[in-house]
Parts: structure tokens; C-alpha cells; sequence
């Protein structure tokens, strides 16, 4: 099976059997839907009537908040079981959710500059290369629209096990090809999907080259000083899991300039 089938087939098994990912928007969370989705602030002040695409999120979370706020939501996910659970609970809501199932690299079913905001979460690992992916968030995207997302760390997906005194040993190269294998180690892995390891070189750099300016950068925190060793906020204090980012699309006048500087620059 190739990495869009088996993540395709994982993911519903993963919405059919109640993940954590499968979680679709609280009462308390659509109450204050702006701040449930975005802790940092990178929104504007109001969404209301602007085009956002959930990308890779399905699942009843990201759409339904966004819809409550006035976005006009399209969501694309590979999982149909995941898109299910963003129209029933639109339904539910009395909330009007665009679903498409396909693939975060290709983008063709939407049309060039069509979204203000795309929005992904934790998705980028199940694509062998995410320059196809930025190339078609830069397409989709109109001049000067936000692009936020968030991505698992190589460093964390390099990770295979412990020691017997719980130090994490690197057994992944950083610049392994090709799916991850199962390592011992299950933490932030999913099971049965296929993963990829994105350096932060094509992650960071690739957005940067392809037509959008990085505005701000986070590493979620994970660790936490009160647990046991076994829990994964003992691995989050030595590895942080996840980046986040914030984008805008340039100006394609900006994208024209660049182009012809790099054709005539001597
Ligand atoms: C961690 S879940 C994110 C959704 C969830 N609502 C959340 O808040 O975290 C990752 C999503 O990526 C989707 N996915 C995996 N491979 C994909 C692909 N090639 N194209 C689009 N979506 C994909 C999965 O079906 C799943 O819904």
C-alpha cells in the first residue's frame, strides 16, 4: 500500500475506535471558538467571513470552531471516517462545513488564492515531502494570507528507546529515507500509519522557500516535572515533540520581483 492508503486506513480506524485525535469541539471550547484555537494570538481579532482551510483536520475540532467563529471552513483530510465526524457535528451545530477527502500534497480539487487562513495541525509526518504541500498551501493562499501550522520534531521521531536509566538513545538517522520503522519508543507515534521525518531544513526552510515569510516560531511545551519516568512529559523534558509556526503568503507581485532578480542577478 502506498503512504496515502495506509494512513487513509489508519486514521478511520483511528476516528471509528474514539482516538484522542478524533476529538470534536467542546461546548466550553465553542463558547470562546478563537481562543481554543490559538493560544499564541496569531488569528486576527475576528474570522467572520473569511475563508479558512482546515488542512489535515479532520476530526469535528479545528472546522467546528472555526465555523462557530463565521469562517467559511473547508476541510480536506485523507481519512473519511475523520470527515465524517466534522459533518455530523456540524450538523448537530446547525453549522455549514465544506469536507473533501484528499491528499495535503495535492490540492488541485481548490482553486488558486481561494483561502485567507489554512490552518494544520500535526499532519506533515504521513507525506514522504512536504514541498509539494507548501506549493499548494502558497497556491491556495491570497496575497498576505496566514498559514499556521504545527509539526512533529525530527529530533523526537529519531528516538527508537531508553536506556535502563531512562536516556533516550537516537537510533533514526536524521537524514533517514523512507517511512520510520516501528521503534520501541511509542511516544507521539501513531500506529499503523506510515511516518516521515521531516529535517528542519525542509520543514522551516521549505516554507520559507516557497513564497511565504515565517512571522513566529514556537515549540509547544511538553515537559513536565511531576510525573513519572514513564510518562511522556519525562520524554518532553529532554525532547521537545512539536514545532509551530506562522506564516504569510508574500505578495505575488513580491514572488514576480524575486523571479526575475534571480533570472538577470549575474
Ligand atoms: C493528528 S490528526 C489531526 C486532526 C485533529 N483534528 C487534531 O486536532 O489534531 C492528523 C490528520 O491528518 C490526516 N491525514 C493523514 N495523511 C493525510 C494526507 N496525506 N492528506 C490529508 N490528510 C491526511 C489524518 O486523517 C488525520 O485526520
Amino acid at each position: 500500500m502506498d503512504y496515502k492508503s495506509t494512513n487513509q486506513a489508519a486514521w478511520n480506524r483511528m476516528a471509528d475506535g474514539g482516538s484522542l485525535f478524533a476529538r470534536t469541539a467542546t461546548d466550553l471550547e465553542c463558547d470562546n471558538p478563537l481562543r481554543a484555537l490559538d493560544g499564541q494570538s496569531w488569528l486576527p481579532s475576528s474570522v467572520e467571513g473569511l475563508n479558512v482551510l482546515c488542512l489535515a483536520s479532520g476530526g469535528g475540532w479545528q472546522s467546528i470552531l472555526y465555523a462557530i467563529a463565521g469562517a467559511h471552513v473547508t476541510v480536506v483530510d485523507i481519512s473519511d471516517s475523520m470527515l465524517v465526524l466534522d459533518r455530523k457535528e456540524a450538523d448537530k451545530r446547525g453549522l455549514s462545513v465544506r469536507t473533501i477527502q484528499g491528499s495535503m500534497d495535492d490540492l488541485r480539487m481548490l482553486e488558486d488564492e481561494a483561502f485567507d487562513i489554512v490552518h494544520q495541525p500535526v499532519s506533515s509526518c504521513y507525506i514522504p515531502d512536504v514541498v509539494p504541500m507548501f506549493a499548494e498551501i502558497a497556491r491556495v493562499l491570497r496575497d498576505d494570507g496566514i498559514y499556521i501550522s504545527q509539526h512533529k520534531q525530527p529530533t523526537s521521531l529519531q528516538i527508537s528507546h531508553r536506556t535502563e536509566r531512562h536516556q533516550f538513545v537516537i537510533g533514526v538517522e536524521y537524514y533517514h529515507r523512507g517511512p520510520l520503522p516501528k521503534q520501541i519508543d511509542t511516544a507521539y507515534r501513531e500506529s499503523g500509519t506510515a511516518e516521515y521525518l521531516h529535517r528542519l531544513d525542509d520543514l522551516i526552510g521549505g516554507l520559507c522557500r516557497s513564497n511565504m515569510t515565517l512571522e513566529d516560531f514556537r515549540e509547544p511545551v511538553r515537559a513536565n516535572y511531576e510525573v513519572s519516568v514513564q510518562h511522556f512529559g519525562y520524554r518532553g523534558r529532554y525532547v521537545p515533540p512539536y514545532l509551530r509556526m506562522k506564516a504569510r503568503r508574500n505578495p505575488r507581485n513580491r514572488d514576480r520581483q524575486a523571479t526575475s532578480a534571480a533570472i538577470w542577478t549575474p
